[in-house]
This record gives structure tokens, sequence and C-alpha cells, in this order.
């Protein structure tokens, strides 16, 4: 049976697809979206884009062969060279170019260290912008890609599933702070829970550690963590870009705050030299999220969409999520206009 079978596999978003140290300037890359193939491309003075992977002339891959010349791309086929805006400016004759020739150019913004292009099924240039996060005084990102049998929409989604945190991960204690917010393709939900403090703390121990998320779109969520006892905090982006219908490639980064008082974690950390502090910390903790992230994997990778869902008190904000995430589709949904029950927790 399909996964997902009842969502438009396809949401309008801004997806990540890639990570800016990926691509030197002269670079190009071959990166799939939505059943499309794109190639991502930074000109030689640096500035990035992407463009449809396919040479309107005869077809050729300028991924294949192709090559950043200047501010142009030059098809490894018969040498025509398109623009950033993906107009035609030279053939590969020294003769006039085609007045049609044009490639189709996807909107492009690069922040945070990500390369990000909007997707949307009719074409229409973004409303909205994913948000710039400061990063001074933040330690170097750590990095990982997955490729995933699933759909954004259900990757962003667990992070309003507050029930599956004691069930999939073992968190205790989990306690809302701030049931949710929502400004437009934004919402925000804030909520505290214990865990084991892992390799970090003495055995057996237990933390408390403060959730905020913050959800811009269906693509590109933001978990910051903050662990009181420890003086420490982390953020971490999980981004989910579907390649194709009911595949993704999920990237996560995870930046520590630099520790200012590594007493509070380990005493015998106060002799070792901070910036090896900061890595092993930022190492240990980076493990422990991607552990806890591949927990959930089973789940979206085997569940169906089940729309309206079956909500009971205790689920989170599940119901209120659905009715957000219609925004994010051009077409009425049948099985998105079915309403679900909104239940708090
Ligand atoms: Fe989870």
């Amino acid at each position: 049976m399909e996964n997902n079978r009842s969502l438009p596999p396809f949401p309008n978003n801004w997806f990540v697809i890639g990570f800016s140290d990926e691509l030197r300037p002269g670079g190009l890359l071959r990166r799939r979206l939505a059943g499309q193939d794109l190639v991502v491309f930074r000109t030689e003075s640096g500035v990035p884009g992407a463009m449809d992977a396919y040479c309107p002339h005869l077809g050729a891959d300028f991924s294949y062969g192709g090559k950043v010349v200047g501010e142009t791309i030059r098809c490894p086929f018969h040498g025509f060279c398109f623009n950033r805006e993906g107009t035609c400016v030279a053939t590969g004759y020294g003769t006039k170019p085609p007045p049609t020739a044009q490639v189709r150019t996807w909107p492009f913004s690069e922040q945070n260290g990500l390369l990000m292009v909007y997707y949307h099924g009719g074409d229409a240039a973004p409303t909205w912008e994913v948000p710039a996060f400061d990063v001074a005084g933040w330690g170097p990102p750590l990095t990982r890609c997955f490729y995933l049998k699933t759909h954004p929409q259900e990757t962003t989604e667990n992070g309003v599933d507050i029930g599956h945190l004691a069930w999939v991960h073992g968190y205790q204690d989990v306690e809302v702070l701030k049931s949710y917010e929502m400004d437009g393709p934004r919402l925000v939900v804030r909520y505290a829970m214990s865990r084991s403090a892992n390799a970090l703390g003495k055995v057996g121990q237990r933390l408390r550690a403060e959730f905020t998320i913050s959800v811009h779109g269906l693509g590109f969520s933001v978990v910051e963590v903050d662990v009181p006892a420890f003086g420490m905090r982390t953020r971490h982006f999980v981004c989910a870009t579907p390649v194709d219908a009911g595949r993704l490639d999920m990237r996560v980064v995870m930046r520590l705050r630099e520790v200012s008082h590594p007493a509070k974690i380990n005493p015998a950390l106060t002799f070792v030299p901070r910036s090896l502090v900061n890595s092993l910390i930022a190492r240990l903790t980076f493990n422990g999220f991607l552990h806890d992230l591949q927990q959930d994997f089973p789940m979206w990778e085997h569940k169906q969409y089940i729309q309206p869902p079956l909500l009971a008190k205790g689920d989170g904000p599940i119901g209120k999520f659905r009715t957000w995430t219609r925004q994010f589709y051009s077409q009425p949904v049948p099985m998105l206009e079915r309403e679900p029950v909104h239940m708090e927790v």
C-alpha cells in the first residue's frame, strides 16, 4: 500500500536542497525536488541559483558535464550558455541565441548555511521567507542527511505530537509550556520534559529540558533545546525535502551554544581546554539527537495518513496543525478538508 496516499505529495514550500559548504564558487550540484531534476550552481562571483536540469536546446543535463563559466552555466552538449535568470546568452557556435531559449529558474534563498528552493505547483512566487538565525556565540554546525520513505507533513507533525514523546522517545514528565501559536506559515509550540542525561551526566541522572519548536512551512523546523541544570543550549534544524512522491531527504543541523560553565556539566571539564569541551559536548549531544531522531523513522516509513485522526486528550495540537497545513496546498484536498476533532493536551 502506498504510503501517505491521501496527501498531495508536494506542498508549496521552501525546501532545503543542500548545505552551503557543498557548493563552492564555480560549482554545481545535481538535485531532485518534487519529482523534478534541478541543477544548483554558484557563479564564479559567488551568487547561487537553481534551474531545471535540462537544456532547452537539445535536452542535455547540465549537471552531467556542464560547467559554470563566469556568471553563466554552459551546457556540455553544444556549449550554449545560460545566465542566472535562465536566459540563453550564447550558443556554442558564436551565433545568435534562439530568442525563446529560456530555462525555468527556481526562487532561491541561502541562509543559515542552507541552500533553499521554493517549490509551488502552480509556479507562483513565494510570499514569505525563512528567517535567518544569529550564529554569534554558537559553535560550528554538525550535519547529516537521511533518505526516508515518508512525507514532509508527517515529519513536521512530529513536532506537535506530544503523545509520542513518551512512547517513542521515552521522555518523562512532559509538560506543555505554550500550547500553540501560529502566524501565517509559522507555528510555535513549547514544552518541557525530562530525559536521561546519557553520556553527558551521571549514570541514571535525569535532566529537565525545555523545547521551543518553531515550524516554518512543512520543510523547515527549528528546535531550540535548553537544559538549565547544565547551562546548555542547542539549536537544531530539521529540514524535510520531498524528492519524489513519498520520498524525502531529511537534512539535520545542530549547533551548540558555547558553554560558559562546563563545571555545571561535569567538574572534570574545568581542566579541559574550552574549545575541546565545546566540540566534545557538541558531538555527544548531536549523537543523542540523531539517536532520538532515528527512533521516529520506523513510524514515519510505515504509517498511513489517517484523516480525520481519532484524537484523544494527551495528543497535543495535531488537529489544529492539520488545519494549519491546508495553506500549503494549491487545491482544496478532500482528505484535508475533513475536519479533525480539535483536542488540546
Ligand atoms: Fe519524535
